[in-house]
């Protein structure tokens, strides 16, 4: 039996199959020493990313509560990266450490649920590495829209505010 919400994203999983021109929706929480820098020299250097990340600047990746993960996804994110510094260099030790910890058992815990595995990813990007933070960020999105949106914790009033939006779309003139 389907419920309201799920036959919803069924609509909108049809629309990205017609190339209603569906873009998922990434949040990511990048830690202020490392992966902001990061995404920071990503845009300095002109790298080019797709444009669909919201970025939260955390202090450490350590910071990131799994209930930032499950609000964002039920508030109508289709996709979450949590980025960090690499294992050694972290400036609070091992915050990193302790949020990759967190993040499998979190990711582990959606998969029961019935999350897709690729929709929570968890990445290391040094302030030095702005290549690779567009490379994370193209990968997430490609994987995500194989994905179509995200059904499973998204809330109902989330669902009504993103239909009013695609029929606020398609009913505006084409200019
Ligand atoms: Fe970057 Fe801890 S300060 S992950």
């Amino acid at each position: 039996m389907s419920t309201d919400v799920e036959s919803r994203s069924m609509g909108e999983a049809t629309d990205i199959k017609s190339g209603n021109g569906w873009e998922p929706r990434i949040i990511a929480f990048l830690c202020n020493w490392c992966s902001y820098a990061g995404a920071d020299l990503a845009g300095v250097s002109r790298t080019q990313y797709p444009p669909n990340v919201r970025v939260v600047r955390v202090p450490c990746s350590g910071r990131v509560n799994p209930l930032y993960i499950i609000k964002s996804l039920q508030h109508g994110a289709d996709g979450v990266l949590v980025s960090g510094c690499h294992p050694g260099d972290c400036h609070y030790i091992s915050g990193n450490q302790y949020a990759r910890r967190r993040f499998t058992l979190l990711k582990g815990l959606l998969e029961t649920m019935g999350i897709e595995p690729g929709r929570v990813n968890f990445s290391w990007v040094s302030a030095a590495e702005g290549e690779k933070f567009s490379r994370v960020v193209a990968e997430v999105v490609q994987t995500v829209k194989g994905l179509g949106p995200a059904r499973r914790l998204v809330k109902p009033s989330v669902f009504e505010h993103s239909q009013g939006q695609s029929a606020e779309r398609s009913e505006r003139p084409a200019t």
